[in-house]
């Protein structure tokens, strides 16, 4: 029996920080065996927003290193950068034809980056590039014909459309792309340590999130000026920037500190000096180890780039055979 086809893409946005590795990563890592997995480095996508064009190549070479330091195996994955399977954006087109105005203007993630306050600044440019930007993901998707998609809460609505439009093509040309479904998996919840209300996000400045490479100097610092609470929590109540501390460890999978210290919180004696010290050595330890790792594979740009256009052409290969598939249903010549 064949393995079930996942797929999932990352927009290069720059360095990895431990809420993407945490939230999303780790899961693409630790899945490769079981599935056929193939991922995707989108810079398409990333060009919906305003951008330097001169950072934009090396960003989706820079995340094609995280990827593979975080453990992303190119022996048994393919790891592709989108813009090297022209074929993406061709099943985009096909794809903007039998998809409704009315369903794009539904997408909340098209209404939260318009309606912002900062975008919503009068003139603002929004491009058509954003207002399609669920359609190109569709074509991600289907064009290998994927089973599965491992993707945040925030990206559900997406993968719901790229549902409808398999549905669609399959009822107007023919049945051909199996429904693409959610591949959800138990993701900690971690939030910012400096505002445990806030999610873990790069669009919020630095002392919001740990990034894959950071320094133990800079992490030590973070953690220890962490949000908590003034102590007088007690009993099985947490403050949601002490859950966040618990949260980390236990995602670090240091298992025997966490029930110590959950242990010796139920019982108040539990000092916050200690959790952040187990913290921050759990989380130096994990960035210590990324960055031995990616000390061992840069330095050698070239084979890097010459890695991933590999890839993309074993991605290109596969996407040049749905594409034909697709040409011949829809009455365009092949
Ligand atoms: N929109 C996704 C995000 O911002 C990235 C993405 C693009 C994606 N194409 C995809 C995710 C296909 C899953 C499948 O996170």
């Amino acid at each position: 029996m064949s393995k079930k086809r996942v797929l999932s893409c990352i927009q290069p946005t720059g360095e990895i920080h431990l809420g993407n590795y945490f939230g999303a990563i780790r899961n693409w890592v630790n899945i490769q065996d079981q599935y056929d997995c193939i991922y995707g480095v989108v810079d398409l996508h990333a060009m919906t927003m305003p951008y330097k064009a001169d950072e934009l190549e090396e960003n989706t070479l820079q995340m094609v290193v995280d990827l593979l330091v975080c453990g992303i195996d190119p022996d048994k994955t393919i790891l592709f950068i989108q813009s090297l399977v022209p074929q993406h954006t061709e099943l985009t087109w096909i794809f903007n034809c039998i998809t409704s105005y009315g369903e794009l203007t539904r997408m909340t993630q098209f209404k939260d980056k318009t309606e912002q306050s900062e975008s919503n600044i009068k003139g603002k440019f929004i491009s058509a590039g954003l207002f399609t930007y669920p359609i190109l993901q569709a074509a991600d998707i289907l064009i290998y014909r994927a089973n599965y998609v491992p993707v945040g809460i925030d990206q559900v609505q997406h993968l719901e459309l790229s549902r409808n439009i398999a549905v669609r093509f399959n009822k107007n040309y023919g049945n051909y792309f199996p429904e693409p479904e959610p591949l959800l998996t138990d993701i900690p919840k971690l939030v910012s340590l400096a505002d445990p209300t806030k999610k873990m996000s790069k669009s919020l400045d630095e002392k919001h999130y740990i990034g894959l490479f950071e320094e133990e100097s800079s992490i030590r610092k973070k953690v220890k000026s962490a949000v908590t609470d003034t102590g007088d929590q007690q009993g099985n109540k947490m403050s949601p920037g002490v859950e966040n501390l618990f949260n980390l460890i236990k995602a670090c999978n240091k298992e025997k500190e966490h029930n110590e210290l959950l242990k010796q919180h139920k019982a108040g004696t539990l000092k916050y000096k200690d959790l952040k010290e187990v913290t921050a050595d759990a989380l130096v330890e994990l960035t210590t180890g990324f960055i031995t790792r990616r000390n061992e594979i840069t330095g050698d740009e070239k084979n890097i780039k010459n890695l991933a256009k590999t890839l993309s052409e074993k991605a290109g290969d596969i996407a040049a055979k749905t594409i034909r598939d697709v040409r011949s249903l829809v009455g365009l010549p092949v």
